[in-house]
Formats: structure tokens, C-alpha cells, sequence
């Protein structure tokens, strides 16, 4: 098992990984706490819950609402949950959101820790202190950053996630790879079929270098106000492909990579052997689909992303493999090579 700790102003969180969630009673308190889950982790593995109550939201983005916070706070009222009650969240990305932001509007703010379910929110959503929920079709638009007491990544049970949940979560580790850590994108590149058979020990390993990656960020920077904003690594184009296709998040982030690989290669960051590994790589675990959005709607979409984050878009580009640099850019460069790229 691996031992990650943030150290920010505000607290300390664990990140335990390779930790077997059925020794979970060790990190809790033994009262007062109340589990926040959703129905599909319910079914299957509601039998190996600790005995506590669970109060469970339906499976999926569409659960990140304020009207389901509200119901869950009426739950956590009911239950006689006070200032001393603990929240355990047991999912993914949307359940750690939700139940991380109940956890600190809820009286002020009460105790929580996550066991992370997804290889998505084991790479990237459960660390960091980011919660929230969305608004009409704005995306973690009402939250706080609150980092829990700790997270708990067991890769066994990725072995219940469904293929193309875990395909989105690996798109999200090479994006750590490509941006912070040279040698876990040769591990990548050298472990597809063991990677793609779930080997619980090799994603021990791969899982613990991308928190560790992620923690050292964001103990630099909680608040995204510098070094954190690499992490938007394939986010600018990815977020409009996932906005007008509707597809997973990983899956429009891996388009969105592809594309900033390939403006990476043109601003002289990247060369074009560097290149051609992101974009094999990405195509080795079939990331790529080639179904690029009019560039009329990226414009549209890109427009509307630089007006919710203020005066100019930070871009992030790869430079070399394993390090990233952000530039302020202007919307029309970004549209211009997008424009550029569909040509080809
Ligand atoms: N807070 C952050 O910093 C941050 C960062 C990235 C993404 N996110 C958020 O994370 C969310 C996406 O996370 P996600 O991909 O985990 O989505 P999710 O929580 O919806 O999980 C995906 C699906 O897999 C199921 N599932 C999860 N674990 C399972 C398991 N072990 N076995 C079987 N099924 C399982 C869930 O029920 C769900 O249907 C988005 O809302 C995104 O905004 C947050």
C-alpha cells in the first residue's frame, strides 16, 4: 500500500493506494457516520459496506445538482447527523463531487473521507479538494475546495467497472504522463494488454505516480491560480467535443489531447517524434475516433469557456513528454489551428 499526504494552508488528506477498502472501519469514526453512494456501487457492493446507513443518488452526471444536495442534506437531518457526523463517500468522480461539497456546506462543514471506485476519480477527480455540482449545462459551476480526510484507492475494485468507464479514467492517467511524469508514459506505451486486463498490482503502481504527480500540484497550488492549470491539459478543445458530442469526459479529453499534441508540434514545444507517441499512444487503447465537431461550434463553445474563466484563455501545451507550459492565448488563435488541423 502507498501513502500520499496534501499539505495545503487550509488541511492534511491521505491518499492511501492499494489499500483494500474492506479495512475501511480503521479510518472511520464508530458513530455518526453516513455513507453517500449511487445505485449501481450500491448493488454491487452493498454487502461489503460498512454497517452503516447509505443514502444513495442516481448513477451519473445528471445526480451533480443542487435539488439532490438539498434531498441529501434532508437525508443527513433525518438521520440525526450533527457537527460531529462523518460523511463517507463510496464512488466515482460524481459521487466523491457531490457528497465532498454536502460535506462542507452541511452545518458549516462536517468531517469526510472517499473510497474512489472509478479509475477516473482514482487518478484525477478524488484528489484535490475540488467539489461541486453543475448548473443547467455548466459544468462544477457551484462548489468549494475542501480536501477530505482521506481517499481510498483500491484497484480491485476497478475490476467491476464497465470497459468504457475505464477507458475514460485511462485517458486522464496519460494525460498525467504526458504532462508530469516521463516514465509512467513508458510504462503506458510497455503494458497495453496488462494495463488493458486490469492487473491490479501494475495499477498499484501506475495510480500511485499519478496522485503522487497531482499532489505535488496541487500542495503547490490548491486554489488553480498557477501551476494548476496544467492539468486542463486537452481540456480547451476537449470540454467543447464533450459539450456538442455528449461523449465521456476521458473520451473527448483524448480528441482534445490530440489536438493540443498537434498545436504543441506547430509552437516548436513538442517534435513531431514526440508527437506521433502521444497520438499512438492515445490510439493504442482506441481514444481516438476522428469525429471532429464543425469549427463553427468549437468557436462557439470556446467563446463561451473564456467568458465563464475571465479576460484570456490559458492553453496548455506539452513540452517534450512528461512536462507541460501554459500560455495565455487568444480565442482566435486557438479556433485558427483548430481550422488548421481539420484540413489535414
Ligand atoms: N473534483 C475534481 O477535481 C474532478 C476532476 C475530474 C473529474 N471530476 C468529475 O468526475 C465526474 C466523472 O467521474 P467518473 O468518471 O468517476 O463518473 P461516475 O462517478 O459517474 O462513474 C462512472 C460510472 O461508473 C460507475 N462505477 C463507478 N465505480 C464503479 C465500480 N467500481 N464498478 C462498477 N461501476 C462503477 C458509476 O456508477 C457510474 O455509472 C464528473 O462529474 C467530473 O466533473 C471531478
Amino acid at each position: 500500500m502507498e501513502r500520499i499526504f496534501i499539505n495545503t494552508p487550509s488541511t492534511k488528506s491521505e491518499i492511501l493506494v492499494g489499500h483494500s477498502w474492506e479495512n475501511l472501519s480503521e479510518l472511520l469514526p464508530e458513530t455518526g457516520v453516513v455513507i453517500i453512494t449511487d445505485d449501481n456501487i450500491l448493488k454491487i457492493y452493498r454487502k461489503k459496506f460498512p454497517d452503516f446507513p447509505v443514502l444513495s443518488v442516481a448513477p451519473g452526471e445528471k445526480s451533480k445538482q443542487l435539488s439532490v444536495i438539498e434531498k441529501l442534506a434532508g437525508g443527513l437531518l433525518e438521520l440525526g447527523i450533527d457537527r460531529t457526523g462523518f460523511i463517507l463517500a463510496i464512488g466515482g468522480g460524481v459521487v466523491c463531487d457531490i457528497a465532498g461539497f454536502l460535506a462542507s456546506v452541511y452545518m458549516r462543514g462536517i468531517r469526510c473521507g472517499f473510497v474512489s471506485t472509478s479509475l477516473l476519480s482514482q487518478v484525477d477527480a478524488s484528489t484535490g479538494g475540488k467539489n461541486g455540482v453543475n448548473q443547467g449545462s455548466v459544468k462544477n459551476i457551484i462548489g468549494t475546495i475542501r480536501q477530505p480526510e482521506f481517499v481510498l484507492c483500491d484497484p480491485e475494485m476497478l475490476l467491476t467497472l464497465p470497459d468504457d468507464e475505464f477507458l475514460s479514467g485511462l485517458s486522464e492517467l496519460i494525460k498525467t504522463a504526458i504532462i508530469g511524469d516521463r516514465v509512467l508514459f513508458e510504462f503506458i506505451e510497455n503494458s497495453r494488454d496488462e494495463i488493458l486486463n486490469r492487473n491490479t498490482e501494475l495499477l498499484t503502481m501506475l495510480i500511485t505516480r499519478a496522485v503522487n504527480f497531482k499532489s505535488i500540484v496541487v500542495t503547490e497550488d490548491e486554489r488553480e491560480t498557477g501551476l494548476r492549470r496544467i492539468l486542463n491539459f486537452g481540456h480547451t478543445y476537449g470540454h467543447a467535443i464533450e459539450l456538442e458530442r455528449g461523449i465521456m469526459h476521458g473520451f473527448a479529453v483524448a480528441l482534445g489531447m490530440e489536438l493540443a499534441t498537434a498545436f504543441s508540434k506547430k509552437m516548436g514545444y513538442l517534435s513531431a517524434d514526440e508527437a506521433d507517441r502521444i497520438v499512438r499512444i492515445l490510439n493504442a487503447f482506441n481514444l481516438l475516433d476522428n469525429k471532429f465537431i464543425p469549427a463553427e461550434d468549437m468557436e462557439k463553445l470556446i467563446v463561451h469557456d473564456k467568458k465563464k474563466a475571465g479576460s484570456s484563455i490559458h492553453f496548455v501545451f506539452a513540452e517534450g513528454i512528461g512536462q507541460a507550459v501554459v500560455r495565455k492565448m487568444a480565442v482566435s488563435e486557438i479556433t485558427d489551428f483548430y481550422r488548421e488541423f481539420r484540413k489535414k
